[in-house]
């Protein structure tokens, strides 16, 4: 059995210890709103917050994670950070079709966690790893600035 600590939930899962953890959370706990895009930790579409730092659940075996607590974007507006992003998301109309944007928005919340005044090179840096087919970068950017002057 493996301990899978998810949005402050407790799930005992049995679960195979390669499996990623992507596959868990959306088809075992049902939280969807993490998004498979490339399956090869290139797009950021699964971004996912292990003890405060946004990786990439698409590859991250259960195994790494197993007792570790784990932030969804279904949890992150009840932090500090991932409230004041979630609002600035929708104050700059940040979204198009919406499908990358559960990991922009884990990853923004993740560098204002770091780094409470980013600037544009720290914030591009820090998003980079999280692709946007529809090209929604300039308003992310602003959005992150809003964020943390919130
Ligand atoms: S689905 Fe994980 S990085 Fe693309
Ligand atoms: S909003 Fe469509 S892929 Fe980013």
């Amino acid at each position: 059995m493996i301990t899978l600590l998810v949005n402050g939930e407790s799930h005992q899962v049995d679960l195979p210890p390669d499996m990623p953890l992507l596959w868990a959370l959306r088809d075992v706990l049902g939280l969807t709103g993490t998004k498979f895009g490339c399956g090869i930790a290139q797009c950021g579409a699964c971004t996912v917050h292990v003890a405060g730092e946004a990786v990439r659940s698409c590859l991250l075996p259960l195994a790494s994670v197993s007792g570790r607590p784990i932030t969804t974007i279904e949890a992150i507006g009840a932090t500090a950070n991932g409230a004041k992003v979630q609002k600035a998301w929708l104050d700059t109309e940040v979204v198009q079709c919406g499908y990358c944007q559960s990991g922009q928005i884990m990853s923004a919340t993740a560098l204002l966690d770091r780094v409470p005044q980013p600037t544009d090179a720290d914030i591009d840096t820090a998003m980079a790893g999280n692709i946007c087919r529809c090209g929604t970068y300039v308003r992310i950017r602003k959005a992150i600035h809003n964020a943390s002057q919130a």
